[in-house]
């Protein structure tokens, strides 16, 4: 086995006019979280449900743990678990008997263990032999996780798998990818979140129809963002915006809360010039903190993408 989960190679798909994802060629490694960041519409389900084999590319082609995403597909489906937007789960059916269908249908025999094991997994055992119909959307979405990792997928899809939960359910899905991720399994987790690409992922995707940039979070916040000293100031020089330009590496300031916000390269060496140089030009500087730029701030920030609910 390579190295590479996946391996896409000019992958696109349209609806009519409309090109949801652009030509794509993007690698997965394999035991990797990868996030695959960007606004809503932005085409992360799009290109989730082509990589697991639920939608046909409109161009393009792809190598998805080894197979053609084509020729292979039954492969594919039958090594990757996917949990989609909208899981659909059968209210009559309790998440025992639910496991219990989903076992049958991957041809696991004897599957008993193995639905305790998730059930246990997911902290859903008190709950294990109730009817699904009143359960909570937090609830829901743990019995469809138990059932996407039931066959013991090597490669798990995860789209927007913490949208609308609670934040004890938030909490349990988030512990479960980085305990997926201390197994060796690789995650494909489409998300909007930025938060959560940054505590959870090895590397981030930032993709709006395009790949638009890929990289560890760190190293994305480092290249888009620098770094941001904060100080709180009682007496602001009438000509700030010329101060801070006198400074070549400052990069950009702003106001926020009541706080001048200056990015800066390196602001462990350059803090104490900075508050040299404002004193100088005379600012009485009462309070200097460092503020370090969120990975939403720096890509979106430098993209110029709103982080949600905009591009639909
Ligand atoms: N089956 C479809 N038919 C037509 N347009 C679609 C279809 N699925 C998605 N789209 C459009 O493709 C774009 C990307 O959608 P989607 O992949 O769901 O984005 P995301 O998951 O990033 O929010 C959107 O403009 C959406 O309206
Ligand atoms: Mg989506």
């Amino acid at each position: 086995m390579t190295g590479v989960a996946i391996l896409t190679s000019g992958l696109g798909r349209r609806f009519g006019d409309l090109e949801a994802v652009a030509p794509l060629d993007l690698e997965v490694r394999r035991g990797e979280v990868l996030g695959f960041l960007g606004p809503n519409g932005a085409g992360k389900t799009t290109c989730t449900r082509m990589l697991s084999t639920l939608l046909e590319p409109t161009c393009g082609s792809a190598i998805v743990l080894g197979h053609d995403l084509e020729a292979g597909a039954e492969a594919i489906r039958k090594r990757v678990g996917v949990l989609t937007e909208q899981p659909g789960l059968h209210p009559r059916l309790t998440p025992r008997e639910h496991l219990a269908f989903f076992a049958g249908l991957h041809g696991l025999s004897r599957p008993g263990r193995r639905i305790d094991a998730q059930l246990a997994l997911l902290g859903l055992e008190e709950h294990a032999d109730r009817p699904m119909a009143g359960f909570s959307k937090g609830m829901a979405q743990k019995v469809a996780l138990a059932r996407t990792l039931l066959h013991q997928p090597d490669l798990v899809f995860l789209d927007e798998p913490t949208s609308g939960l609670d934040v004890d359910s938030c909490r349990v899905v988030r512990d479960l990818v980085l305990e997926l991720r201390r197994r060796g399994t690789t995650v494909f987790l489409a998300t909007h979140l930025m938060d959560e690409a940054e505590r959870l992922c090895d590397r981030v995707a930032i993709f709006r129809h395009r790949l638009l940039a890929l990289d560890a979070p760190e190293a994305l916040r480092a290249r888009f963002g620098g770094q941001r000293v904060a100080f709180r100031l009682d007496d602001v020089p009438g000509d700030l915006e010329s101060v801070l330009r006198e400074v070549p590496w400052v990069r950009d300031y702003a106001w926020q809360g009541g706080e001048l916000l200056v990015r800066v390269d390196q602001p462990d060496l350059r803090t104490p010039d900075l508050v040299g140089h404002l004193v100088a030009r005379g600012a009485r500087v009462r309070q200097v903190r460092a503020a370090t730029a969120t990975l939403e701030e720096a890509v979106l920030g430098t993209l110029g993408i709103a982080p949600a609910g905009d591009d639909a």
